[in-house]
């Protein structure tokens, strides 16, 4: 088992010799990762940190103990963190669940995954929702650790899990210990941006909570406000756990929806030659239309590519009542968008796609950042791997693109060439603000250039009139 500092501690407010109390993150993801050092790096040295992960994920945990973030990040804030808790000496990585005996505050940052294409039997959806895994990870806390450890759990789950799942576990547990039930659990999901803000968009940002009773809200609201602004971001309580966890898929199958909304007047717009953006922006400028979505190529991400389906099961497996036809098309839609760009590069190469010099530059699923899961990059680069176009990949924030085991080219030099087409999959700035973009179009060849994301000026477009451009959203190109 790794190393792992306990009973370290500080100076009390009085000068008093205090025990630091120690908080085990489980899950060293993108979150949990992030969380981890949020948590050892508080302001008032008050924690020594444990990232629990699986013993499969020994690549993780070795990074972090040598002090390499895993999660490639512009964030600066990632590395002063990290500095910080080394020099604390208050945060290691282990596989080791016994770790969770140690902890006064565990946070579970783990996924729950939702299965698309897996039938669920009992409910007749198209995807199915395993909670074992969840339950198993639960457990391993809820058998060694502490009577009065206080339990946050921070993943996504399907409203209901702190009452139905986490807390029976806990019972169940602390009856076989012959423990008193003194255990506390809240919920308080996360917002966390994995770009330039990663550190902030959990230090300083506004947060949901909630406890299975009042004695565990309180602890949670405790808790949080060791690490969290609150005094900026204040905190909002909400009245039962499957509040707070309703509140998370909700806000996420919201602005899936917002998405999913914006494809059908995608497509409108081009047939009728009307430039969306332009209509978008104009819209935009009502106070109660601010946050209505412009066209793109697709969904991609952890979260809203699954969310509205975690409360769709919910609702029928946790309580029996209806699904969210809504919320689950809008998965559905946002599944298939990738598909509408492909239809504009197969109407363009007619006589067919074999041998096209393709460049897709931007394989992550935003911009500026390196999180390539679930990428609507991926359908794009699968259609046409298929169809062998002679693909050429670039992302600056993603050297290797691990879900293809694929090197991309890093090298901006080798990258100006004669290509049939290019694809701006992700709308990096750097391929605006370095040239890159430029350098690429001064080819003499005419080739096609797809922006699914409305990113490229019209002042390029006029700059280079030997292209062809074929924008979604823009019927008036
Ligand atoms: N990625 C985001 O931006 C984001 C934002 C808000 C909320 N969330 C939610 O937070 C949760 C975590 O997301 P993530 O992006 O960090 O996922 P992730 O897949 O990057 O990380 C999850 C980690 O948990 C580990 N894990 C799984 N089971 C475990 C166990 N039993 N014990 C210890 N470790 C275990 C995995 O190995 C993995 O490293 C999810 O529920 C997600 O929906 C994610």
């Amino acid at each position: 088992m790794e190393k792992i500092p306990i009973g370290k501690h500080v100076q009390g407010s009085r000068n008093s010799i205090v025990k630091k109390k120690t908080v085990v993150i489980q899950g060293l993801g993108f979150v949990g990762a992030a969380m981890a050092l949020v948590v050892a790096s508080n302001r008032d040295d008050l924690y020594d940190v444990i990232g629990v992960d699986l013993p499969s994920n020994a690549g993780v945990i070795d990074k972090l103990n040598a002090g390499e973030f895993p999660v490639r990040s512009s964030d600066p804030k990632v590395s002063e963190c990290f500095k910080m808790a080394r020099k604390r000496n208050n945060f290691r990585a282990t596989s080791d669940q016994g770790a969770y005996a140690l902890a006064d505050v565990v946070v579970v940052d783990i996924n729950l995954d939702v299965h698309k294409g897996v039938r669920d039997e009992h409910l007749d959806t198209s995807y199915s929702v395993p909670l074992d895994p969840f339950r198993e990870a639960i457990r391993s806390i809820a058998s060694v650790c502490k009577q009065d450890v206080l339990v946050l759990v921070e993943s996504t789950v399907p409203p209901g899990t702190c009452k139905k799942l986490v807390q029976p576990v806990f019972e169940e547990e602390f009856q076989k210990r012959n423990l008193s039930p003194e255990f506390m659990i809240g919920h308080s999901y996360e917002r966390v941006m994995p770009g330039p803000g990663y550190i902030d968009s959990i230090r300083n940002f506004y947060r949901v909570y909630s406890g299975i009773d009042e004695k565990s809200a309180d602890a949670v609201e405790s808790f949080l406000k060791t690490i969290i602004s609150t005094e900026e971001y204040p905190l909002t309580r909400l009245g039962s756990t499957t509040a707070s966890e309703m509140a998370k898929v909700l806000e996420n199958s919201f602005r899936a929806m917002n998405i999913s909304f914006i494809q059908e007047w995608t497509e409108f717009a081009e047939a009728a030659d009307v430039n969306l953006f332009e209509v978008i922006d104009a819209i935009r400028m009502r106070p109660t239309h601010k946050n209505i979505m412009k066209p793109g190529l697709g969904v991609g991400g952890y979260c809203l590519t699954k969310d509205p389906l975690l409360a769709s099961w919910s609702s029928q497996h946790f309580f029996g009542a209806k699904h969210l036809p809504q919320s689950e098309r809008a998965v559905e839609i946002n599944d298939q968008m990738p598909g509408h760009t492909l239809e504009h590069i197969f109407q363009h190469f007619r006589e067919g796609i074999a041998n096209k010099k393709i460049l897709i530059l931007g394989i992550s699923y935003l911009p500026n950042v390196g999180d390539t899961r679930s990428t609507p990059v991926e359908p794009v680069f699968a259609a046409l791997q298929d169809r062998k176009a002679r693909l050429v990949l670039h992302d600056p924030f993603v050297p290797f693109w691990v879900e293809h085991q694929l090197e991309t080219c890093s090298d901006k030099e080798a990258l100006a060439g004669d290509y049939d087409a290019v694809i701006l999959g992700t709308a990096h700035m750097t391929y605006f603000d370095d040239g890159l973009l430029h350098k690429i179009l001064n080819a003499n060849k005419p080739m096609a250039l797809f922006d699914p994301h409305g990113a490229i000026p019209d002042t390029i477009r006029a700059e280079f009139p030997q292209h062809v451009f074929k924008i979604t959203g823009r019927g008036d190109v």
